[in-house]
């Protein structure tokens, strides 16, 4: 009979650890992280300190999955199906029509793993899709109770407006996650989060962190972002700077691209793009340039020693915005490792 003790997780889509890191910060051993992207061994390595396995979920045996937990333990099945158009992650190794069917693969596993506690995140437009039910339906079948909802990340001690559907499954009995701890009335801040950073230029690199690097920004960027109000938008600039989708009454919508954040509230979204100061609220509050790779990652509550590249390596600034804006929020994962384990601990 399994023992009711630290549990044994398998993160499958595992990108650069933020779940994995979260569940482990919760006290979940995390046994072996799976994904099909190249880029995610080394984050995933060198801080989860767990096996990476480069692997396509479509081609992956459920025996190969159940082989990675550790014995005896409670097993924990996680995973944050891509959220976005396939074709950006798998760069022509998958079918971009394949997009919602890794959910179905996930199932898939669950079904035939079994294990004791089976965890997904993802973005909460999923819910209202027919996967989802399909999702559940598995699930259900299998004899797992299952609970889900919509949380505001923000509630969880993310500097971040961020959805997400948490779900959470139970072969042991009925599972929830806990609730928010954090008050709407005293939010957690980009102050508080990226504000002892040290100043840099547009393009610019910390000589202490090579991961606090921003992208440059064009003389005409330059000049805008200059005229940008925290939690402002284009719109703020005259109409020689505006480009031109924006200054005819058809392009009047993304008010929030090429935006500061504000100093004393959660940051948008962190995206893959947020390297980027046209492509979202992404300016730094005061300084004239994008937020750094660094200040994403914080954003994304990975700590400030969370390594993405390894020591003298080339820092891609895409690949590594990418890994960042694509993560679980650590916060959020150590909020649903907890939860796992306070109903583990309710069921002995
Ligand atoms: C939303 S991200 C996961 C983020 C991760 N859970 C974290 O917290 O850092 C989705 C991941 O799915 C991976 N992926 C996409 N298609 C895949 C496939 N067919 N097999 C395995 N992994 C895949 C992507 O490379 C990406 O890292």
């Amino acid at each position: 009979m399994t023992q009711l003790c630290q549990p044994s997780a398998v993160d499958l889509f595992c990108g650069a650890g933020g779940l994995s890191f979260g569940m482990q910060q919760a006290g979940i051993e995390v046994s072996a992280g799976i994904d099909l992207d190249p880029s995610c061994r080394y984050p995933f390595e060198a801080n989860v300190g767990a096996e990476f396995h480069e692997r396509d979920l479509f081609g992956l045996s459920p025996n190969f999955v159940d082989s990675l937990f550790a014995a005896h333990k409670p097993r924990v099945l996680s995973g944050c199906a891509p959220c976005q158009p396939f074709s950006t992650y798998t760069r022509g190794r998958s079918n971009p029509n394949n997009q919602w069917k890794l959910l179905d693969k996930f199932a898939e596993i669950a079904q035939e793993v079994r294990p004791e506690v089976v965890t997904m995140e993802n973005v909460s437009l999923l819910s209202r899709h027919a996967v989802f039910a399909g999702f559940l339906a598995v699930l259900r079948d299998a004899g797992y109770r299952l609970s889900y909802s919509v949380v505001q990340c923000s509630d969880y001690g993310v500097p971040q407006r961020r959805k997400r559907l948490v779900l959470l499954a139970s072969t042991l009995g009925e599972i929830s996650l806990e609730p928010p701890g954090w008050n709407r009335s005293r939010e957690p801040t980009v102050r508080d989060t990226i504000g002892q950073l040290d100043p840099l230029q547009a393009g610019g690199t910390s000589e202490s962190d090579p991961l606090h690097r921003c992208s440059g920004l064009s003389e005409t960027n330059l000049r805008r972002i200059r005229k940008s109000l925290p939690g402002g938008t284009w719109r703020d600039w005259e109409v020689a700077l505006r480009a031109k989708c924006h200054r005819k009454a058809t392009g009047q919508t993304y008010s929030s691209v090429y935006g500061r954040m504000s100093w004393d509230q959660p940051a948008p979204t962190i995206t893959t793009q947020f390297h980027g100061y046209g492509n979202g609220r992404f300016g730094h509050p005061e300084q004239d340039r994008a937020i750094s790779l660094r200040e994403g990652a914080l954003l994304q509550t990975f700590p400030e020693d969370y390594s993405f590249v390894a020591s003298g390596a080339t820092v891609q600034v895409a690949s590594v915005a990418r890994l960042i804006g694509n993560a679980v929020p650590v916060a959020l994962g150590a909020a649903i490792g907890r939860s796992i384990n306070s109903h583990l601990a309710a069921m002995t």
